[in-house]
């Protein structure tokens, strides 16, 4: 049987139990691991977005596009999250309960989504407050915290795309 590996940091607990949404039927469950790559491949635009940003610092800002990734990170970033730990990962639990390392792995992923939270809210307050000109805000602060945000969300992507997707569908094939 395949395992499911740990990701790296976290060390915040989650703030609050949250409802499930399990899938009723294995297309169901297909259903949510499609979905899932869909809103991987929306958190990657937006970290694609982040990315220009950074590298327009600090002479070429462009406001409507930090306003823009300042609104697109809060939103989808949460409803990401609300998704993956109220439908994906319940499903994931209930399908595969024997499988080695996964409560362990989910509980990390729902830790790292809490990190990822708070500083997609200090990135967007911190992208309103550049797109509004304000002069306290430094461009190389940004600029951290931009490179810092974006390849924390790739990295976490990559990690749900191999050993939670891929493993789920190995599991999945294994049993058919
Ligand atoms: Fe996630």
């Amino acid at each position: 049987m395949a395992s499911f590996n740990t990701p790296h940091g976290a060390s915040r607990e989650p703030d609050a139990a949250v409802r499930t949404h399990l899938p009723e039927s294995s297309e169901g469950f297909a259903e949510s691991l499609l979905r899932l790559e869909d809103i991987h491949r929306e958190k990657l635009a937006v970290c694609d977005q982040l990315e220009a940003i950074a590298d327009s610092l600090p002479a070429e800002i462009n406001r409507q596009r930090c306003l823009y990734a300042a609104k697109a990170i809060a939103q989808i970033v949460r409803q990401a999250h609300r998704f993956e730990e109220t439908t994906v990962f319940p499903a994931i639990s209930a399908r595969f309960p024997g499988a080695p390392n996964l409560a362990d792995t989910l509980r990390r992923l729902q830790f790292e989504h809490c990190e990822d939270e708070g500083f997609a809210d200090e990135l967007s307050d911190a992208l309103h407050r550049l797109a509004a000109g304000d002069p306290r805000v430094h461009p190389e602060t940004i600029g951290y915290m931009l490179r810092g945000f974006f390849t924390t969300v790739r990295r976490h992507i990559a990690f749900e795309r191999e050993h939670l997707i891929g493993a789920t569908r190995g599991l999945a094939n294994s049993q058919s």
